[in-house]
């Protein structure tokens, strides 16, 4: 147990997929796992163990921001032996080139966060995920005829914002979208020598202001997940 999570270790998989929100934590569980338990509800931090095609993985929620995120990747990775963590998120989309739904695969997360610098002194701007874990998913998405989107995108603390330099990110940091999450995910993994990635449906356009509702975002989601759980088989 950590002060986060009350999970035996042996009721965490090794693979875990992990959403911003508890109730599509529930929902995955529900539509695309057999023989599921729950195994965290620590903070409403909802967490499910099952299989999914005969592979055992976890599902469970990281809440939002780096913050969040930082704590459960980090206690997933160093106290559960955690060897894989997939993000599944949306995101808001910096170029009017990106349609609502699409589905982009973070190559690269780019922050002015200090979450890596107060880790451990990483002090550049820009945290990698798992080359090789990616590579896994473009094959998955290849098999099951999904369009992806690799590359940069931009981890941001501030969700609302007065001043908002997107434009800048897009031209000079080729940043295509933005979300809240990864930056800590892909740090924490680089720290233990593990694997993560993130699939991020684009929920929002921030060039065009279309939006989606909450509705619509479950059945794009859908798409999305099992993707995630295809490219772990
Ligand atoms: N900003 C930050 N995170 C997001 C957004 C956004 O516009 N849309 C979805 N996640």
């Amino acid at each position: 147990m950590t002060p986060h999570i009350e999970a035996k270790k042996e009721d965490i998989a090794k693979i875990v997929i992990m959403p911003g929100d508890p109730l599509r934590a529930k929902f995955i569980a529900e539509t695309h796992l057999t023989d599921y338990k729950l195994i965290n509800q620590v903070r409403g931090m909802l967490g499910y163990t099952g299989y999914y095609k005969g592979k055992q993985v976890t599902v469970m929620a990281s809440g939002m921001g780096i913050p969040s995120m930082g704590i459960y990747s980090y206690e997933l990775f160093h106290y559960y032996d955690v060897d894989v963590i997939i993000r599944v998120g949306s995101c808001g989309a910096y170029t009017e080139k990106l349609n609502l739904y699409d589905l982009i695969l973070v190559s690269e997360s780019y922050s002015d966060s200090n979450y890596a610098l107060t880790q451990n002194g990483y002090d550049k701007k820009s945290v990698l995920s798992s080359p090789k874990l990616n590579d896994q998913i473009i094959k998955a998405a290849i098999n099951n005829n999904l369009k992806l989107n690799v590359g940069k995108i931009h981890c941001s603390e501030v969700f609302y914002r007065n001043n908002n330099p997107f434009q800048e990110l897009y031209k000079n940091e080729h940043c295509l979208a933005v979300e809240m999450e990864t930056f800590a995910l892909f740090h924490n993994a680089n720290l233990f020598k593990k694997k993560a990635a993130c699939l991020l449906t684009v929920s929002d356009n921030l060039v065009t202001k279309e939006e989606t509702t909450s509705e619509e975002r479950q059945t794009a989601f859908t798409e999305m997940i099992k993707l995630a759980l295809e490219s772990v088989l």
